[in-house]
């Protein structure tokens, strides 16, 4: 079955078409970095405009590299929460109207399950049940994996989200938009234990996280510094940073695998990309034993294969939409609305 996914929930136009949530016959993802990176962070209103302006011409190209037409497409797999709403309307919108005028199935996708899904289009054989850290820009997630479309919320940020405080952080050492991405880079080879970062937890919640704090710790300590004139050795602040960030992500990750007694453990996310985390995820796993997983590079930010590889999945289990999908700023991974009995 040939699914093309569409996805506009931030900053990325993007079209793929997977066969069987497993094959990429095609991923297209127009990035707006550039059109952003001036604001330093995403401005809705240009966002959906440049998806306006991008998304027909994606389509096109997504189809046309997959060799196919829309005849040879069995559904329409589309992002419809949670994101900026302007931008996702844009991506349900032409989602609805190639449904309505080639006859095709819609199905409305989750945000953050597509990036679990984007685990799916590079491992073959990876199947649930397994737990899942997903970490973006908006989320920080520990999802139990019952099935491919029954999710169960052990964990989650009770403030900022992981990429979030990265990006702040970024932010005010002077690295540009996206922050996570380029602090990751500015920080390979610096002194991890250089500063101490708190280690914040949640009481009588092991599983959730807190980031605002450590986000304030940060700034605190380099506004300080400004006022004293003191030079900060950015290489050192930021591998201290993503050292404790990361801690927090891979401490209660392990402890939640241990608790439910699960052995396969899988990231995403654009925070999986992160070159810290992914290593130490590494280490705890192998040291413990654990399958692990995460997605490469390419699928790792947003992109639509992992759209229409859960579209997939969707399908099989029957949640499909009708012309009258909305869009939804926020909306939690273990609910579905919009699904129609068509
Ligand atoms: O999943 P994503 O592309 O979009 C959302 O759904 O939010 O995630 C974007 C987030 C941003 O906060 C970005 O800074 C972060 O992922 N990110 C990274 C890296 N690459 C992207 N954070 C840390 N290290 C990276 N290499
Ligand atoms: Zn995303």
């Amino acid at each position: 079955m040939k699914i093309l996914g569409i996805e506009s929930s931030c900053d990325d136009t993007a079209a793929a078409v997977v066969e069987d949530g497993r094959k990429v016959l095609s991923n297209i993802v127009a990035s707006q970095v550039k059109e952003h990176i001036v604001y330093g962070g995403v401005v809705p209103e240009i966002a959906s405009r440049l998806h306006a302006e991008a998304i027909s011409g994606v389509v096109k190209e997504a189809l046309d590299k997959a060799g196919c037409t829309l005849a040879d497409i069995d559904a329409i797999a589309v992002t419809y929460a949670p994101g900026l709403i302007g931008a996702l309307l844009v991506g349900v919108n032409f989602a609805k109207g190639l449904a309505f005028s080639a006859h095709k199935p819609l199905i409305p996708v989750h945000h953050l399950r597509g990036h679990i899904a984007a685990n799916y289009v590079c491992f073959d054989r990876l199947e649930p049940p397994f737990l899942c850290l997903v970490v973006s820009g908006g989320h920080s997630h520990i999802v139990l994996l019952e099935d491919y479309t029954r999710f169960k919320i052990i964990g989650k940020t009770r403030d900022d989200a992981a990429g979030e405080c990265l990006d702040k952080a970024a932010r005010s050492m002077g690295l540009p938009y996206p922050g996570g991405l380029n602090l990751d880079k500015a920080a390979a080879g610096g002194n991890d234990s250089a500063f101490s970062f708190p280690h914040p937890r949640v009481d009588g919640a092991p599983y959730d996280f807190s980031f605002s704090g450590l986000k304030t710790s940060v700034l605190n300590l380099m506004h300080n510094a400004a006022q004293k004139g003191e030079q900060l050795n950015h290489k050192d602040l930021g591998a201290s940073f993503l050292r404790a960030v990361t801690d927090c992500l891979c401490e209660n990750t392990f402890k939640a695998a241990k608790d439910f007694n699960v052995k396969k453990i899988v990231l995403a996310g654009g925070v999986s990309a992160n070159s810290v985390l992914r290593k130490k995820m590494q280490e705890g796993a192998s040291l413990n034993g654990y399958e692990l997983y995460f997605p490469q590079l390419q699928y790792c930010g947003d992109n639509a294969a992992m759209v229409a590889a859960q579209g997939y999945y969707e399908y099989l289990a029957g949640n499909l939409a009708s012309l009258s999908l909305n869009a939804y700023a926020t909306l939690p991974i273990d609910e579905v609305i919009g699904k129609s009995s068509l």
